[in-house]
């Protein structure tokens, strides 16, 4: 597995929720497109979409879905705003948030304002039960519950069993932004019922920017209006001289144009990773990695923004330095190759599954230093 990861030595990345890094036969997957683009132009189109297709059929069982229910998209906020966009909303409607969610998951629905729908968002900082505080923010009016699976800030993973269970009872939607869990843990629609489920796949993925997913509930398909249009997303697309057309029924009616397939051949190889590991084992050797930071952190008298709780985490762990400013600390961080993050007003660390312990410790090392220790 060490062969997989090319990183510099002299750098400890702790930065997959932010951008990870490629495994080799992802390098090497691109390269081959390159080399092949180069020299034989689209010869071989059809294998390529071979790949795109070898690409839906991984993403659906990393959650649980069948490969006609997975859209390629660009990004994550891309997905939410197809949904946002296309959901047939009642003046007085509501939806119901969190305060301290990524921006992308705020403004999409903000943004319904002018159709007289409201965001109302809960204060994480102030919650010691999330799932119940959403439902409690919930009445007659709210719609949809749209939450990310794990807090990009503060790397709160949410019962997601919980919110489907109560969503289902009560008529109410839920869209579940996965982008900072999906590779990081399993996860499985049967167990986690949501209407809507979003990601990219250049954070735990492993994958390159631009190429994400999109899942809608089968049964909702039909009911989100289409926001974008063109020759990919109907039936008999190919058949340019057909005149009439009607969108496909399965998720390719929401990738309106031309396939990414530099970033499938990408995706594919870095997934095909992981399912090689698999994802239980994944997760279980990055649990291993974050409670061994927390432990370092805890040691040194830091204050963990993270739930200690590992129910209520992932890959994610923030905390501050008491008395010292995070954003010098980051600075100095990253002047010394620890690659991480500044957000939420502390410091985030995002080991993966892979990543040597010895990195996590050096990283440690170096902030202890900073510190003058
Ligand atoms: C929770 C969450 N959603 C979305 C995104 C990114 O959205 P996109 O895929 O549109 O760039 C991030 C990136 O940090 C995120 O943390």
């Amino acid at each position: 597995m060490d062969s997989e990861f090319l990183l510099d030595p002299a750098l400890c990345h702790l930065n997959h929720a932010a951008v990870g890094p490629w495994p080799r036969r992802t390098v090497e997957a691109v390269k081959r497109f390159a080399e092949e683009n180069a020299r034989s132009g689209s010869l071989r189109y059809a294998d390529w979409l071979a790949v795109e297709q070898r690409l839906r059929e991984r993403l659906a069982s990393l959650i649980g879905a069948a490969a006609t229910d997975i859209a390629l998209i660009k990004n994550t906020s891309e997905g939410l705003s197809l949904i946002a966009q296309g959901l047939d909303w009642q003046p007085g409607d509501s939806i119901v948030g969190i305060a301290q969610e990524f921006p992308s998951n705020r403004i999409v629905w903000q943004a319904l304002a002018e159709r007289g729908v409201s965001w109302r968002a809960l204060d994480l900082a102030r919650s010691s039960d999330p799932e119940a505080d959403l439902i409690a923010l919930c009445d007659g009016s709210t719609r949809l519950i749209a939450v990310s699976w794990v807090q990009y800030a503060s790397g709160v993973r949410l019962n997601l069993a919980r919110l489907a269970t109560w969503c289902r009872a009560h008529g109410v939607l839920l869209c579940v932004d996965a982008i900072q869990g999906l590779g990081a843990l399993p996860f499985a629609l049967p167990r986690y019922p949501a209407d809507f489920v979003v990601a990219d796949g250049h954070k735990w993925l492993l994958g390159p920017e631009g190429l994400g997913l999109l899942y809608v509930c089968p049964e909702l398909r039909p009911r989100l209006r289409l926001t974008q249009f063109g020759w990919h997303m109907v039936e008999d697309a190919g058949d340019f001289d057909r005149t009439d057309w009607q969108p496909t029924a399965d998720a390719r009616r929401f990738e309106c144009g031309s396939p990414n397939l530099l970033g499938a051949h990408a995706l594919e190889a870095s997934l095909s990773l992981l399912t090689e590991v698999g994802m239980d084992e994944v997760w279980r050797r990055l649990q291993k990695r974050t409670e061994h930071l927390i432990t370092l952190l805890e040691r040194r008298g830091f204050e963990l923004l993270t739930p200690k709780d590992p129910e209520r985490r992932a890959g994610i762990i923030s905390f501050r330095v008491p008395g010292r400013s995070s954003a010098e600390l980051y600075q100095g961080l990253m002047r010394q190759g620890v690659l991480c993050a500044q957000r939420g007003g502390g410091l985030r660390f995002s080991p993966h599954f892979y990543t040597p312990i010895e990195r996590i410790e050096r990283a440690v090392r170096i902030l202890d230093g900073l510190l003058g220790g």
